[in-house]
């Protein structure tokens, strides 16, 4: 049974806490999307997540602490790593660094990779109940894996009820897009991920260019890199000018006959926040293609134009 629970309840935080010491599985909200979050030193909590995602085992997790003090206790920190947590800690950037491996993560976190994948988060409930809960908090995004991820605690109900024990219900995510990942663990630093925080704010700090990780299959960096990990069950059709008969039309800017519009303002920053509702809403509706209006290439468009495209690959 998943308790639905608002983060504005009094002993909100109180109860999600106890339900991680408990090895339970709670969806919290952050300011980027909802995570499935266990104890991460808990195996079987970890391995909870995994089940509930239907998630391929080769995929780690982020481990979630409340500030960068308590996240280099996991993972070991350069001096680059150390001034990206001061540029953009708490925030929507995770960074993968070598796994402290006496610090007592559960393996299957790092799904075997000798790093682990780090992040604070900066949403104040998220933060609450990681201090409240005094541990780290391993948390995928909250959605079955290869489906959309989920920024209302609706989505979460809809697509993990049952399997998830407890909801903190905060509303919608602000960013509305994952975290941007960057791999440091090398000589050079790599975009894993492209997200909510844009790279050109990260190479601006760290005063050179990212490495970027192919995006190639066959050997992927990040497993979150796998083509068809964020497809809804629609094809998706990409670049689209109009409708043909039997689409729906995802538009941007005042796309003319959009069915939802991502931004009729034409913001970037509204149109991730919008990205994974509008697609859950036309996917829902049953449509058998969305067809999506041309997005720029430029700032958070770079983000999303990764995550359409990964929904259109292959379907
Ligand atoms: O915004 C976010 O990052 C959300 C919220 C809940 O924090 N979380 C999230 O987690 O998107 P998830 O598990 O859906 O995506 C984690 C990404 C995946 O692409 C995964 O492959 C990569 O991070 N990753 C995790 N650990 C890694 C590691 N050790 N090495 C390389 N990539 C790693
Ligand atoms: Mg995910």
């Amino acid at each position: 049974m998943t308790e639905h629970l608002s983060s504005t309840e009094p002993d909100a935080i109180a109860r999600a806490a106890e339900c991680l010491r408990r090895g339970g599985l709670v969806a919290l909200p952050t300011e980027t999307v909802y995570g499935l979050g266990a104890d991460a030193r808990d195996d079987r909590a970890v391995a909870r997540i995994y089940a509930a995602k239907g998630r391929p085992g080769f995929n780690p997790l982020i481990v979630h602490l409340p500030d960068a003090a308590r996240a280099f206790a996991y993972g070991q920190a350069n001096e680059e790593a150390r001034r990206l947590a001061d540029a953009f800690w708490p925030g929507p950037l995770t960074m993968v660094l070598p796994r402290v491996e006496a610090a007592g993560l559960s393996l299957l976190v790092s799904a075997g990779l000798p790093s682990v994948a780090l992040r604070v988060p900066a949403h104040p409930v998220a933060r609450d109940l990681l201090i409240a809960f005094g541990g780290p908090v391993a948390a995928p995004s909250a959605n079955p894996s290869g489906r959309i991820s989920a920024t209302t605690a609706q989505h979460v109900l809809d697509h993990l009820g049952g399997q998830v024990d407890l909801v903190l219900d905060d509303g919608p995510s602000a960013v509305g897009l994952e975290s941007t990942v960057v791999d440091l663990t090398g000589p050079v630093p790599t975009l894993l991920r492209p997200g909510g925080l844009p790279v050109e704010a990260l190479e601006a700090v760290l005063g050179r260019k990212l490495a970027r990780a192919g995006s190639d299959d066959a050997a992927p960096r990040s497993p979150g890199m796998l083509t068809q990990h964020y497809a809804p069950r629609a094809k998706v059709r990409l670049d689209a000018q109009a409708a043909h008969p039997g689409e729906v039309l995802l538009g941007f800017a005042g796309t003319p006959g959009a069915t939802l519009d991502l931004s009729p303002a034409g913001d970037l920053v509204e149109a991730a926040a919008n990205l994974f509702a509008h697609l859950h809403r036309l996917d829902a509706a049953g449509a058998e293609t969305i067809a999506v209006a041309p997005i720029p290439e430029s700032g958070l468009g770079l983000a999303i134009n990764d995550r359409l495209r990964r929904a259109a690959a292959g379907r």
